[in-house]
Formats: C-alpha cells, sequence, structure tokens
C-alpha cells in the first residue's frame, strides 16, 4: 500500500496508478464471526467497540466486472460501524451469509471476517471490465447503496431494490480500511475543496437527510415549513439543520448538552430546545408514557416558533416517537429512519387519525439523491460537520464515543492518508467558501466558538 500511497501523494498518471499491484491483502477494521456471541448478558451500553473492532489485514477480494478497486484515504464513523461492533439488533454475519447465497460474486462477503464502514474518500486505482464512468487516478467519494442492478425491482427507486444493501454493513469490504471494492453505481466526485477527511463523512448521513426532507420519497419540505430535528448536531441531524435551513424553513433543533446549544445557534438555529436541560421524561417507567411531556415539548415548540411542526425529523424511536406524532401539526408528517433507543414503537394512534398526520418511513438514498446531495457540497451550500479525526488504529474508540453520544456531527478517520488537512485541490474555492464554515465543527470540539 506504500507504492500506492506514494503514487497518490506524488501526483501519479492515472496510467502509472493503473499499473501498480493490487496487495494481496490489506489493513482493515473487521469483526470476527467467531466473536458475534462475546457480548451475551452484557447491557447495550457496556458493549465497548474497541474489543470487538479489531485492526488488521484481510485477504483481498477479486474485482468483479462493475466495481473499482478504490485507495481509501479517509472514512468516517457512522452508527451502523457501532450496531455491527456491539452485533445489535443482530449479528451482520446473517448479512454477509445471504449475499454469500446469490451469486458467485455475492460469494467473496461470506467469510468470517466483516469489513466495516460506509463511507470512503479515495482514489480509484483499476477499475472492472464492465465500468464505464470512472478510470484509475479519478478522486472520488463513496455513498453506500449497494444495490443490483440487473433486478427490475431496483428501476424506479433503487431504494426498494429487493436486494437493496447498505456497504461495509449489509456488505463486506466496507470503507474503514486501506483498500475497498466499490460498484461503480456508488462513486461520486470528491468535492475539490474539501480534504480527504471532510470529503469522507458526508455520504451516508447527508444523503439519508437529503431523502427524508428534500427527495421527492420522504416528508418533501418546503419553504416556510417549521422542521423539529431530533439530535441536531449529531450525524444525521446537523446535515438536517442546514438542509431546512437552505430549503427555506425554520429548523427547532433539540440537543442534550449546553455546548451544543451554542453549535447550533452558531449553525444558525435560532431555536433551539435543551432536552436535558428542560428535563423531559416522555416515560413514566419502562411500559407507561406521560402524556403531560408531550404536551409539555409541544407548548415549548409553540413558545419558540408559535406554530407547530410542518415536520419532525424522527430516529431515536422509542424513547421519542410518542412525542413525535404528538407534537406535529395537524396534517404534518413524522419522518423516521431509525430507532436508536428502541424499535418497537408506541404512540397513540388517536393523535395521528384524528389531526390526520403522516408517518412516513425513508432508509438512506438513492444514487440520484446522493449525487444531489454531494453536489450540494461540491457547490459549498452544505458544510461537512466533521468534529473530530482517528486514525484508523483507534477505529474502536471512535465507535466508542458515538456509542455513547459523546460526538457531534461526523467523526473523521484516517486510513491511507498519513495526515489530516490533505486532498484540497481547489484551495481558491476553499476561500470562497469560508474556511470558518467548513470547519465550524472543528473548531468548536476544540473549544474555539
Ligand atoms: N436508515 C438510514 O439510512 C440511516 C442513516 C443514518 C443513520 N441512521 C440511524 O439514525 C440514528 C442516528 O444516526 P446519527 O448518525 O445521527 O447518530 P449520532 O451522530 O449518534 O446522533 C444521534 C443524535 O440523536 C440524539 N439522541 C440519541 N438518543 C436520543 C434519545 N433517546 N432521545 C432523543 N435524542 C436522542 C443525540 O443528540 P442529543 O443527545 O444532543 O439530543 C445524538 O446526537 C442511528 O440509529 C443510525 O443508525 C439511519
Amino acid at each position: 500500500m506504500q507504492d500506492i500511497l506514494e503514487a497518490i501523494e506524488g501526483g501519479a498518471s492515472g496510467e502509472d496508478i493503473a499499473a501498480l499491484p493490487i496487495p494481496g491483502s490489506y489493513r482493515a477494521a473487521h469483526v470476527l464471526r467467531a466473536e458475534q456471541e462475546m457480548w451475551a448478558g452484557i447491557p447495550s451500553e457496556d458493549k465497548d467497540p474497541r474489543r470487538s473492532l479489531h485492526i488488521g489485514e484481510v485477504p483481498t477480494p477479486e474485482l468483479a466486472p462493475d466495481e473499482v478497486y478504490l485507495a481509501v484515504m479517509a472514512s468516517s464513523i457512522n452508527f451502523n460501524t457501532v450496531w455491527t461492533s456491539i452485533f445489535e439488533p443482530l449479528s451482520t454475519f446473517a448479512f454477509l451469509d445471504r449475499l454469500g447465497r446469490e451469486s458467485v460474486w455475492g460469494a467473496r462477503h461470506a467469510q468470517d471476517f466483516h469489513v466495516v464502514g460506509s463511507d470512503a474518500s479515495g482514489v480509484v486505482l483499476q477499475v472492472g471490465s464492465a465500468v464505464r464512468n470512472w478510470k484509475p487516478g479519478d478522486r472520488v467519494v463513496v455513498h453506500c447503496n449497494f444495490v443490483d442492478d440487473q433486478d427490475p425491482s431496483a428501476h424506479d427507486d433503487s431504494m426498494l431494490a429487493a436486494n437493496q444493501r447498505i456497504w461495509g454493513f449489509e456488505s463486506n469490504f466496507g470503507g474503514l480500511a486501506d483498500l475497498s471494492i466499490v460498484k461503480a453505481n456508488q462513486i461520486m466526485p470528491k468535492p475539490s475543496h474539501l480534504t480527504w477527511e471532510e470529503s469522507a463523512v458526508n455520504g451516508l448521513c447527508a444523503s439519508t437527510s437529503y431523502r427524508m426532507l428534500v427527495g421527492r420519497h420522504a416528508a418533501r419540505m418546503k419553504q416556510g415549513d417549521n422542521v423539529f430535528v431530533w439530535g441536531a448536531t449529531g450525524g444525521i441531524g446537523a446535515y438536517a439543520t442546514q438542509l431546512v435551513l437552505n430549503g427555506g424553513g425554520t429548523p427547532i433543533g433539540v440537543v442534550s448538552k449546553e455546548q451544543r446549544v451554542k453549535l447550533l445557534q452558531a449553525m444558525g438555529c435560532e431555536n433551539v430546545v435543551d432536552r436535558a436541560a428542560e428535563g423531559y421524561k416522555f416515560w413514566k417507567d419502562e411500559h407507561t408514557q406521560d402524556e403531560g411531556e408531550w404536551r409539555r415539548l409541544g407548548k415549548k415548540v409553540r413558545s419558540l416558533v408559535g406554530e407547530d411542526p410542518d415536520i419532525v425529523f424522527e430516529h431515536p424511536g422509542r424513547q421519542t416517537m410518542g412525542a413525535s406524532v404528538f407534537i406535529a401539526k395537524r396534517g404534518g408528517t413524522v419522518v423516521t429512519c431509525a430507532a436508536t433507543s428502541g424499535f418497537m414503537i408506541e404512540y397513540d394512534n388517536r393523535h395521528l387519525w384524528m389531526k390526520l398526520k403522516r408517518i412516513i418511513s425513508s432508509h438512506f438514498a438513492n444514487y440520484q439523491e446522493a449525487w444531489e446531495m454531494n453536489r450540494l457540497i461540491d457547490r459549498g451550500a452544505i458544510q461537512p460537520v466533521m468534529s473530530a479525526v482517528y486514525p484508523l488504529d483507534r477505529v474502536g474508540e471512535a465507535a466508542r464515543a458515538v456509542h455513547r453520544n459523546e460526538a457531534e456531527g461526523k467523526l473523521g478517520v484516517l486510513c491511507l492518508a498519513p495526515e489530516a488537512g490533505l486532498g484540497v485541490t481547489d484551495p481558491e474555492k476553499r476561500a470562497q467558501v469560508g474556511e470558518d464554515r467548513i470547519t465550524l465543527f472543528q473548531r468548536h470540539a476544540r473549544g474555539e466558538l
């Protein structure tokens, strides 16, 4: 991999890069099938990804005709890496085995190791025989929608494809590694004004928020909408907040720490709810929700924006869904893509049907939506929300911070990139967009706001 890194850093031509041999093994963050029972009897919050995420050499898979070998310069932590590392809600080896049964190429994925990671920025090294739009030397980012384009169900909205998967979660050979295989239809141009790590953190979370709020498949936010955003400085929430502001809506952002209130205000979100300071407790006990607390939150929102939210951007799940359904406006929409605090959801259906509200599900994004979001990032209209960068060797530590809700925005991970700050090819554009805007989350994490 050292030769590959030197070629990339030395600005080698595409031809020279294509001529470099692909090593027989590479460094990757992975979990092991043999350890999938390791957390038996241990509560979720005590499961420590530092113990289950290993860094070591894995064999390089053969390249399928529709794939490229990617030298991964940087990647990021997503919550799905946390799920894989704590083997919840189930071991991801079940996904790999299912993929393994589908085809000859799918069989490569069913291994006793699972290389995780659903984001990447990097350089195309070699392309399979069926790849037309990308060539060795291209600087790219990767989105994680992994679909079989020979499946008819993938040709209206690819998120509806019968065999749609998330790369690096439901497939092997993910982005938290020095090398990866990705399908040609996962690739997008790297924003030229961003570093490797700033480019790598956006794909999964930003595209998810785009589909939830902007794309035609989910909530379809319009100008003037009030949008209530849970976890508004978190991975998906921080992109949602930016999309609402850009789209002429009014975000009402929820966070749980005083520092996050400041960060949200610095992003331009004026209406902030500090759920910890205000002590919302939507569940009286494990089985009983407290409608009085839903009402208190609803009143708070009205006190901030004078109206109920047109859209509730929902992902915490069991802890908050009852409140989310309650506070949405008559005819309003709750759009959900997750259930961090538990997926068995309860809400009072009377508040839904009597007020003609809708709950819409959303999951990642199709290629076109991911491309549109990447275009906004490339234009400097959406900023990366990276608060810190870890070397690949410390990926377990980074995943632990996300698991414990200690990190703001996104955590970048350096793979082949030897240090942070590399990879900008258009410094003028960077200056135009504004260093301060691009690095807001990093400056906040360093206590500079
Ligand atoms: N379906 C998809 O395609 C998709 C894509 C991306 C993510 N996801 C899922 O979406 C969820 C969030 O992902 P993320 O990357 O944004 O995670 P994240 O970076 O950890 O941010 C989540 C935020 O939610 C808030 N939160 C956590 N638990 C909460 C609770 N019980 N009640 C209220 N707020 C709570 C926290 O903010 P405060 O503590 O500051 O309020 C936290 O910052 C995860 O479950 C992830 O797996 C799904």
